[in-house]
């Protein structure tokens, strides 16, 4: 597998590409957080006014972490999964007390907060830090799974963690923050679920579906 040639066409697909979207528009870390817990269980059409309101009214972890919570909630009231909001806000105001306001760029310390899993760690280290680490959520699963044609089933708690170890292979150390999002957008743009659009793909010659024409079989997905 050409992992040069992978990073090369999806980052620079990536750069020529990218949705001016409000997160990102700087790196600020906490903005970055924020953003990527709204978009754990909802649409990015749908969390773009949410975020910019969440800012103006929070625009640092200080306003958060000293925030009435029942004001949070009313900001988050729409969104769904509460507890995202609360558990955020908990994590926010930890690194204010702890980390003197600095959402911290060590994995360990990152991993610890409130809400922070394994996605929104790797996200924000980056994203944020431009560490090379993977940031590995539905989408991404969707495209690895299809790149090196791995037949897994992502239902898997398990498969998670193998697709996370693939990731963490393919990663460009030069731009983990370009590489990361380009595969969140590809699978966003373009290896849709349902209809993808392999004639626009930035990776497509190096596809293990592509080739063996099993994209619309792949990812395995059990129900359960
Ligand atoms: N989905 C999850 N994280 C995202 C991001 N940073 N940009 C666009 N879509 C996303």
């Amino acid at each position: 597998f050409d992992i040069q040639g992978f990073q090369n066409n999806l980052i620079n697909w990536y750069l020529d590409n990218k949705r001016d979207l409000p997160w990102r528009k700087d790196q600020d870390p906490y903005k970055v957080w924020v953003s990527e817990i709204m978009l754990q269980q909802t649409q990015v059409d749908t969390v773009i006014p949410y975020f910019q309101r969440f800012m103006s009214k929070y625009p640092t972890v200080y306003d958060l972490a000293y925030a009435d919570p029942q004001d949070v909630l009313k900001t988050w009231e729409g969104l769904g999964y509460y507890s995202r909001a609360r558990n955020l806000q908990n994590a926010v105001r930890e690194v204010a007390e702890t980390y003197n306001g600095k959402v911290p760029d060590d994995p360990k310390q990152l991993g610890k907060l409130k809400g922070v899993g394994p996605y929104t760690k790797g996200a924000i280290l980056s994203i944020a830090f431009n560490q090379a680490h993977p940031a590995v959520d539905g989408n991404v699963m969707r495209v690895l799974a299809r790149v090196l044609e791995l037949e897994d089933d992502i239902a898997q708690p398990k498969v998670k963690k193998q697709f996370e170890h693939y990731a963490g292979a393919l990663i460009s150390h030069n731009d983990p923050s370009s590489f990361n999002q380009g595969l969140m957008e590809l699978g966003a743009l373009i290896c849709t679920p349902k209809e993808p659009l392999c004639m626009f793909c930035p990776v497509q010659e190096h596809c293990r579906a592509f080739q063996e024409g099993t994209v619309h079989d792949l990812p395995v997905k059990s129900k359960a």
